[in-house]
């Protein structure tokens, strides 16, 4: 297997991780506030989130398999398994792991705005802007990456990588 090389730290994540959940409790306004995380790359980035927005709130998933090759995404997405709770009226945020192309996130965005939440934002970890295909609302953003595949802190290379506490290159 090869060997990722270290981008971004644990450290410089949990920092980062602060300032976004304390920004997130204070700009949402008021009401019922469902964070939503997408299965299953932000998984680890959502368990910290969650615990870095010091607001009551409610936690629910989206389980998504993009078709086709792995690394290069078609934008159509499968919902493998839906929210538990209906979001009608809340305050809603969307959270994943990076938005490359995003055309995953559009399809998502859409998929949720027809449940008529009373506001969607979206707060991803990464975002590799050189790669953007369609623009999309990217309200919270932990980093900014290069166009180079990145795993860890959630994000897997076929499965793999996804428990590493950093974000690391695959070379
Ligand atoms: P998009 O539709 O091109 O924005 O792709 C988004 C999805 O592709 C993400 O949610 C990831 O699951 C996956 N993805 C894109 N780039 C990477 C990467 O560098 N490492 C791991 N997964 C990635
Ligand atoms: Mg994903």
């Amino acid at each position: 297997m090869e060997q990722p090389r270290p981008l971004i730290t644990a450290e410089s994540i949990a920092a980062r991780v602060a300032v976004l959940g304390t920004e997130i409790a204070s700009q949402i306004p008021e009401g019922q506030l469902t964070v939503v995380g997408v299965l299953r790359g932000a998984f680890v980035f959502m368990a910290d989130l969650v615990r870095a927005i010091p607001r009551p709130h409610r936690c629910d998933f989206l389980g998504v398999r993009s078709y086709g090759d792995a690394t290069l995404s078609s934008g159509i997405v499968e919902i493998t398994s839906d929210l538990l709770l209906p979001i009608e009226g809340d305050h809603v945020l969307l959270v994943e792991d990076i938005v490359d192309t995003g055309l995953t996130l559009r399809y998502l965005i859409e998929i949720l705005e027809a449940r008529r939440p009373k506001s969607l934002r979206v707060c991803a970890l990464l975002s590799k802007p050189s790669r953007r295909r369609v623009e999309v609302p990217v309200h919270y953003l932990g980093f900014e990456v290069p166009d180079q595949f990145v795993v860890g802190y959630g994000l897997d290379a076929a499965q793999q990588y996804r428990h590493l506490p950093y974000i690391a290159v695959l070379e």
